[in-house]
């Protein structure tokens, strides 16, 4: 089986480390066509914006040609053509899966099936490795370090999957967590045994100002809207936190906003002309990271 990218646990710290090195070798040098004559499969079955434009993007800059669809509503699948089969064709067609999809566990199970490396573009509530690599390579690029960093989570902790595959990426340089959500979006008991069994710190709480002057990364989220069964439920806690420039008049100067984005209303718009917000170059980290990824993954080392 060719090697994937499904679980940040896919990668050993020392390859997370080489991703994010050969990431800022293409930062500065932006197109590369090591890839020429490849084709990559760029098959999303829940919307994105960033992550298929960048990987699309990525691809291109490489030299790479892409395929691929962004609705299942032109493919077969609406014919009741299974996931299996989807990608046992595609994996004739081309080199490399990018796979986005709305169950968990549908990224693993078609690497299984795929003949070529399927990269996962997040999969229901659980991962979305690509964007914990562009978090680490963004948050590296601020504090000059990945040690010893006090991260603080914020927002949707239940169902945000950016922040499950971040804790457990981490998790490899010493981190300090504050987890600040309401109860109902809690981070799963399952990441705090995780953190507790390699000896982690972890702090909780359900205000957004407690911890902010003391926090060297504050990474945003929106709350997941179509991850709740019952819309009563998302219209308690969807406008829980709403991050404004007026909170940040103590804040640590090192101290940058991260959003793996979109955002809703969680940050004031008047907070992305402070020093501290980082999202949008954030974001465009993720297409130096994703070129590092697919150049990886096809053996270009
Ligand atoms: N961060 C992220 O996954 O954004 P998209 O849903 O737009 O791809």
């Amino acid at each position: 089986m060719p090697k994937s990218l499904i679980s940040i646990h896919d990668f050993t710290k020392d390859e997370i480390l080489h991703i994010l090195d050969v990431a800022a070798e293409f930062e500065k040098n932006k197109s590369q066509k090591i890839l020429d004559g490849k084709v990559v499969a760029c098959i999303f079955f829940e919307p994105s914006t960033r992550t298929r434009l960048s990987f699309e993007t990525a691809s291109n800059r490489l030299g790479a040609r892409v395929i691929g669809f962004s609705d299942t509503g032109n493919t077969s699948i609406t014919k009741g053509e299974t996931l299996k089969d989807t990608i046992k064709m595609v994996s004739n067609y081309v080199d490399i899966i990018v796979m986005r999809h709305p169950l968990e566990g549908a990224a693993r199970y078609a690497s299984e099936v795929a003949s070529v490396p399927v990269v996962n573009a997040g999969d229901g509530a659980n991962q979305h490795p690509s964007q914990t690599l562009l978090d680490l390579y963004t948050i590296k690029q601020t504090q000059n370090r990945l040690t010893d960093l006090t991260i603080n989570m914020v927002g949707d902790l239940k169902y945000g999957r950016t922040v499950h595959s971040l804790l457990q990426a981490m998790s490899h340089f010493s981190p300090n967590y504050i987890f600040t959500a309401p109860d109902e979006l809690k981070m799963p008991v399952e990441y705090k045994s995780f953190l507790e069994e390699k000896g982690i710190k972890y702090t909780e709480t359900s205000q957004l100002t407690e911890h902010i002057d003391n926090t060297d990364i504050l990474y945003m989220t929106r709350v997941q809207q179509e991850r709740f069964s019952d819309p009563i439920e998302y219209e308690k806690v969807k406008d829980i936190y709403r991050l404004d420039a007026k909170m940040l008049t103590n804040v640590r100067s090192n101290m940058k906003i991260l959003h793996p984005l979109p955002r809703i209303n969680e940050i004031a718009t008047n907070v992305d002309d402070t020093p501290y917000a980082y999202y949008f170059k954030q974001a465009e980290n993720g297409m130096y990271v994703r070129m590092a990824i697919i150049a990886y993954l096809l053996g270009y080392k």
